[in-house]
């Protein structure tokens, strides 16, 4: 098991279906640390599924949540208490609010995952928890989501483009760039 010296947490940003939680739980295994998911800690805050706290309260709403969520689990009002080393997998719009983006980029290692649209697809299809998906074409979509919010991942610190690889090689890679 390697376990390599980060001092900050891993914060994987990018878009729906890329595999944010599957490679962040085996990234944080690679390097044994904890593994959190964002929308998860949201969901376990508001008790509620996301598509119902977009249903019952709209998307901006979500928002504020998401950054305060995200403010908790990267320490910001208590610096020493939550451990820092970990690695925080967000939903995909998180990184283009301004005040989330702005503490990630100050707090954690932000690294984009990408991939091309064909995977992002094929992998959005296999749930159907994406309230920003109903009622439309997926693909259309997520096209035009991934061109409005490039600008924004595009600050990440580190950029990894995985295709369709296994989600073990693309934890590797981060892996190796993190390094
Ligand atoms: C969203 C992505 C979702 C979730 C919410 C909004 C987005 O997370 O946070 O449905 O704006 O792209 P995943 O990227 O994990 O699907």
């Amino acid at each position: 098991r390697i376990a390599r010296r980060i001092d900050r947490p891993v914060v994987l940003v990018g878009m729906m279906g890329v595999g944010k939680t599957t490679v962040g739980r085996k990234l944080a295994a690679m390097l044994d640390v904890p593994f959190v998911d964002a929308d998860e800690e949201i969901e376990r805050a508001a008790q509620m599924p996301i598509p119902e706290i977009f249903a019952a309260y709209g998307e901006p709403h979500f928002r504020s949540g998401e950054r305060r969520v995200i403010a908790r689990l990267l320490g910001h009002e208590n610096p020493d208490a939550p451990r820092k080393r970990k690695v925080l997998a967000t939903g995909g719009g998180a990184f283009v609010d301004p005040d989330t983006r702005a503490l990630i980029l100050d707090k954690a290692i932000s690294v984009w995952l990408d991939s091309d649209i064909d995977t992002l697809v094929e992998r959005v299809g296999r749930k159907d928890n994406r309230p920003l998906l109903r009622g439309g074409n997926p693909r259309e979509i997520l096209t035009r989501l991934r061109e409005e919010r490039r600008p924004f991942y595009q600050q990440a610190a580190i950029h990894i483009t995985s295709g369709n690889q296994p989600h073990t090689v693309t934890a590797g890679r981060i892996l190796k760039a993190i390094d």
